[in-house]
């Protein structure tokens, strides 16, 4: 077999010589030890490869072995369930073989070869077919019908499809095509650089509701859209796209942990495979694919789990799923990408990060959309994509954020400041924003209520307004408010404390409908209202504020979903009470 020699080692990149016939973002074999590796430079015959596994050991004059194929991914049944590296290793079942620690150049196959899947053929002999056709079902678990479809690139006419029990390496259908018949087994291979083929692109037209408030109501992303959370070391990211995973009501979840700290990404691994779907009672693992990078695992390996993930992904929304992926955290990729141009010395840009970041970043982002997928039977599938951020510092002008925000179009932005108070999800009600709120106003008014946009634009302008008067009472002092102004800043004190803050870790507070939102948004505009009337009427905010139902508005969110009409009771108690207060006072005044 033909093979190139290493010239030098750098940490995880290698130099070979005598490299001629492979080419760019070929996967090559490095070492006696066979360690996974890229072809990222090809300069005539020297290549430059980013290795996924440790090189120590690795000396010059060893062997490379080409395979001249690009760096792929297996998409087939099993999928679900399962635990990756960064490259598509099975980190379970690598583990079950060689203990802890992986051995280096082991190569275990993504999906199990043995395990037998309930194959039922869609298609029947004759049909005529097209990628992305369907040739048959398999339940993959409880919650996920596999579906089995023409490769792309591949047509013809079925010649055989059968129903059974089959590994995934059988052949379940026999097309006819020009080239003569083609086996058609359950495994598809597609390298992981470049985004799976669809029909086309659609406007995202609805949200993807996640359960948490100040996303649903303030700053929606859709189904098919991008967003990013950027915050500064312990502001709450991850605690987000955990929430995300497990409430929001995408079909499918791919969540890459990108190297962050060693313990944190344990915590997923951990953590993940005890989670129940709150909707099924089933586990979440069962519509999960986990991607995890530890900190200890080769940098070139996180550069790679993004692209993996996404290719995954991709490959679920071509079945016609809503797919939703998150990356926590991609400063961790730039970082990878970072390191590796250093050792390629690139001409570093901003930072040290090379000049094709943002064009890197975007490229990852536009994988993401609604689309209609390939298949006569024009499914419609959204990928969701939504990055965490950890600039250094929490600052937002570093590149990362920078090139994030060119493509994304939903920005949470974190605050150290409202996390040191404790307000969570420290989510900036001031500073983030959405790009969807108008693509999606329609839904929400035709959905929800057909006062639902208009509510939510109420509530943005109190916290607005409240901005602008902590400014005057830092000057001159609470005092110097005029009622209505103070009334404004109670109200806002109320959406804050009342709707924004919301408690990851409480039972029930964990997720709110967006029916359950929306009635407690009603209630505290509602509240304003009759404040308002109240104070039309010369009664004083304080009085207004010590009656009963304020009370009940700040417990209003731990009602469970099933009693969330003793919401709309809670406003005629506001009603009753302002107006008796009201009573009492004309009354008095009577009397005098
Ligand atoms: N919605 C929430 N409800 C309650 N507590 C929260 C919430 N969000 C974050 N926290 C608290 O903040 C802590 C830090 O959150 P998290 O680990 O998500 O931060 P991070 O931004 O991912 O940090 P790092 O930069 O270290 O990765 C959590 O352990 C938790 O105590
Ligand atoms: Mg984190």
């Amino acid at each position: 077999m033909k093979q190139g020699v290493i010239s030098k080692v750098a940490g995880p990149l290698v130099i070979a010589e005598k490299m001629h016939g492979s080419k760019m973002y070929d996967v090559v074999k490095v070492g006696e030890l066979k360690l996974m590796g890229e072809i990222i430079e090809l300069k005539q015959d020297r290549a430059s490869i980013q290795v996924y596994e440790d090189t120590a050991g690795i000396g010059v004059g060893e062997p490379v072995y080409p395979t001249y194929q690009p760096l792929s991914v297996e998409l087939g049944p099993g999928l679900l369930q399962t635990i990756y590296d960064g490259t598509q290793r099975p980190l379970d079942r690598i583990k079950e073989m060689t203990g802890d620690t992986i051995t280096r150049g082991i190569d275990v196959p993504p999906l199990d070869r043995e395990k037998k899947w309930e194959f039922k053929p869609v298609a029947s002999p004759g049909d005529q077919v097209d990628p992305g056709d369907v040739l048959g079902t398999v339940q993959e678990t409880t919650l996920v019908l596999h579906k089995i479809m023409v490769p792309p690139g591949v047509k013809g006419k079925v010649k055989k499809v059968e129903q059974g029990s089959f590994t995934i390496e059988q052949t379940i259908a026999i097309l006819e095509t020009d080239q003569g018949n083609k086996e058609i087994n359950m495994i598809q291979k597609w390298p992981v650089r470049q985004g799976r083929p669809y029909v086309k692109q659609l406007m995202p037209s609805e949200p993807l509701i996640t359960g948490q408030r100040v996303i649903d109501t303030l700053f929606p992303v859709a189904k098919g859209g991008t967003a990013c959370i950027p915050g500064p070391f312990g502001s709450g990211k991850t605690v987000v796209q955990h929430q995300l995973a497990k409430w929001s009501d995408a079909q499918i979840v791919v969540y890459i942990g990108c190297g962050e700290r060693g313990n944190e990404m344990t915590d997923v691994l951990m953590e993940f495979p005890e989670l129940t779907d709150p909707r099924s009672g089933e586990p979440l693992m069962m519509r999960t694919v986990l991607i995890a990078n530890t900190s200890n695992m080769p940098v070139a390996a996180r550069e790679a789990s993004v692209y993996t993930g996404i290719t995954i992904a991709e490959y679920f929304r071509d079945m016609g799923y809503s797919v939703a992926l998150m990356a926590d955290s991609t400063s961790r990729w730039a970082e990878a990408m970072r390191e590796i141009s250093g050792r390629l010395e690139e001409m570093p840009g901003d930072e040290g990060y090379p000049a094709y970041l943002s064009s890197r970043i975007a490229s990852f982002y536009e994988r993401a959309g609604r689309t209609i997928c390939l298949g006569k039977d024009r499914r419609e599938g959204a990928l969701t994509a939504i990055g965490a951020v950890s600039p250094p510092g929490g600052d937002l002008s570093d590149p990362v954020v920078q090139s994030t925000l060119r493509v994304v179009k939903v920005f949470w932005s974190l605050e150290d400041k409202l996390a040191y108070q404790r307000h969570f999800p420290a989510i900036s009600w001031l500073r983030s924003y959405s790009l969807y709120n108008r693509a999606l106003e329609d839904y929400f008014n035709e959905e929800i209520a057909d006062d639902f946009v208009k509510l939510k634009n109420q509530a943005i302008r109190i916290l607005e307004e409240e901005d602008e008067l902590q400014e005057i009472v830092r000057l001159v002092g609470l005092d110097a408010l005029s009622p209505p102004d103070r009334l404004t800043m109670e109200i806002a004190r109320s959406i804050r404390q009342d709707f924004l803050y919301q408690n990851a870790f409480h039972e029930i507070d964990t997720f709110a409908s967006i029916q359950k939102q929306y009635k407690l948004l009603s209630l505290i505009i509602h509240l304003h209202e009759m404040c308002k009337w109240g104070l039309e009427r010369k009664i004083s905010i304080q009085d207004m504020f010590n009656i009963d139902a304020i009370e009940r508005i700040s417990r209003a969110r731990y009602l469970t979903e099933d009693k969330i009409d003793q919401i709309d009771q809670i406003k005629d108690e506001i009603d009753q009470q302002i107006k008796a207060l009201y009573e009492a006072k004309t009354t008095r005044g009577g009397s005098k």
